[in-house]
């Protein structure tokens, strides 16, 4: 740990926490002195993640389409570190269908772990959070909440949401000391972007090429470097900052 810790203090759940993005932020909020639950569907890296990152790290199964599923991870949170009051709702699915291919059943799907969790693991966050006097909650986001594109139809429509949710629950949650803010990541090289460019692309390495040349600075962001702006949301550093979007995408979306 270098400097002061920014997370002393703090217990958090991170969902989706087993790969990519979550992984790099359950081990940034660490360093930062936290200590985190990481809840996902993926058992064996979830695990074995928690188990590298010590005692301030442990691993819960968590579906978050299951609003009492959520709940349960929030209380073993509680009950392990005695509060929670970092929410880091990160869970999501990779929809690459466009709008005529989407089906009611994809569609339902995604907006239950990209949309309703959001929703859903707010409403059940307060209560914990009230008890610890206060919390912060990071949702992400994603420039595809900014900008269009031919595929990922549903996928931007709940990515949307999760930023309007944001706002509504910042302006709603003040009264609870509760602060509410969205990262709104560009690319970044994780296990989901490498499947959903190898579900789509017929020759993997070109269609990476192609997009890391529609990048400004060329590369996709290392999971890390998304993974500091959760660190300065969730942290006591951000105590006036709320209903914002944090977009670190390289500059992508400003170009
Ligand atoms: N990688 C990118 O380029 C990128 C860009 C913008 C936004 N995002 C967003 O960042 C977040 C993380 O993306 P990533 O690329 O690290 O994804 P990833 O696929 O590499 O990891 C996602 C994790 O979520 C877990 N998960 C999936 N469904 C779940 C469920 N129902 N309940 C609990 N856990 C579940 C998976 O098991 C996995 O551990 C997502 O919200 C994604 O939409 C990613």
């Amino acid at each position: 740990m270098s400097g002061a810790a920014r997370l002393a203090g703090k217990a958090a759940v991170i969902t989706g926490g087993a790969a990519g993005i979550g992984a790099a932020i359950a081990r940034r909020f660490v360093e930062e002195g936290a200590q985190v639950l990481i809840a996902d569907i993926d058992d064996a890296n979830g695990e074995t993640l928690a188990r590298g990152l010590g005692a301030n790290a442990c691993y819960r199964h968590c579906d978050v389409s299951q609003v009492g599923q959520l709940n349960s991870a929030f209380a073993e949170c509680e009950s392990r570190f005695g509060r929670l009051n970092v929410l880091i709702n990160n869970a999501a699915m990779q929809s690459t269908h466009d709008f005529e291919q989407t089906t009611e059943l994809e569609w339902e799907r995604i907006v239950a772990i990209n949309l309703k969790a959001v929703f859903f693991g707010t409403r059940e966050a307060i209560a914990f959070m009230r008890r610890a006097g206060g919390g912060a909650i990071v949702n992400t986001s994603s420039t595809f909440a900014l900008v269009g594109s031919p595929g990922y139809a549903a996928y931007h429509a709940t990515k949307g949401g999760v930023d309007s949710v944001t706002r509504a629950a910042a302006v709603a949650l003040i009264k609870d000391r509760i602060r509410v803010n969205s990262v709104c990541p560009g690319t970044t090289m994780t296990p989901g972007l490498v499947s959903s460019v190898r579900a789509t692309a017929a020759d993997y390495d070109a269609a990476m090429a192609s997009y890391a040349a529609l990048q400004p600075m060329r590369r996709f962001a290392e999971p890390a470097e998304i993974a500091n702006a959760y660190v300065y949301l969730a942290s006591d550093e951000a105590s006036f900052v709320t209903g914002e979007r944090l977009v670190v995408d390289g500059g992508y979306t400003v170009v």
